[in-house]
């Protein structure tokens, strides 16, 4: 993982581990159990094979982030109380994904403007089966091409 624990507004964001598994469980099984259930196997792959970053309120887990080796970000979860405080902002500037799959359909509503505010934009629009994700990238790289 490319980066080092650092602390920003008292709250510590650090690399995930398997011992923080319970801890990422209990916090989806609350915040994102009417979207989608994490399980332990599938966090074993993502910390082995991707990069996982949580950020904790003393000992709390209050946000994590994950993405794959493909610059793909896989997850996003911030706390209720947590929102609107840069927190999902931070987690995206440093794992720094190519690609986001935004969820339209959330529970919570969709992310997508939240993306758009920090520097992705859509290519592909209302895909998947469901036709309820938009496929974005980083500005910059759009740029480039
Ligand atoms: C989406 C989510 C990760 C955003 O995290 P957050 O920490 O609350 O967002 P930030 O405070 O970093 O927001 C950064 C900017 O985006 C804006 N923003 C955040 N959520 C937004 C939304 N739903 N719609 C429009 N703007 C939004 C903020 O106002 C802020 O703008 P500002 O710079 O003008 O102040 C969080 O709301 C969350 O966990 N939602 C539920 C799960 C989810 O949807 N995850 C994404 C999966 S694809």
């Amino acid at each position: 993982m490319s980066f080092e624990t650092f602390e920003k507004d008292g709250l510590i964001y650090r690399k995930i581990t398997e011992d923080d598994i319970p801890k990422i469980l209990a916090f989806t099984d609350i915040f994102l159990r009417r979207d989608y259930l994490v399980r332990k196997p599938e966090l074993i792959v993502k910390i082995k094979i991707g990069e996982m970053i949580g950020v904790f309120d003393k000992k709390k887990l209050i946000a994590w982030g994950s993405m794959g080796k493909n610059k793909k970000l896989w997850n996003l979860l911030v706390h209720p109380k947590y929102r609107g405080k840069k927190i999902g902002e931070n987690i995206v500037m440093k794992l720094k994904p190519d690609y986001i799959r935004s969820k339209m359909d959330q529970s919570t509503g969709d992310p997508t403007k939240f993306y758009e505010k920090i520097g992705y934009k859509i290519i592909q629009e209302k895909i998947g089966r469901k036709k309820n994700i938009n496929l974005m990238i980083k500005e910059d790289l759009l740029e480039k091409n």
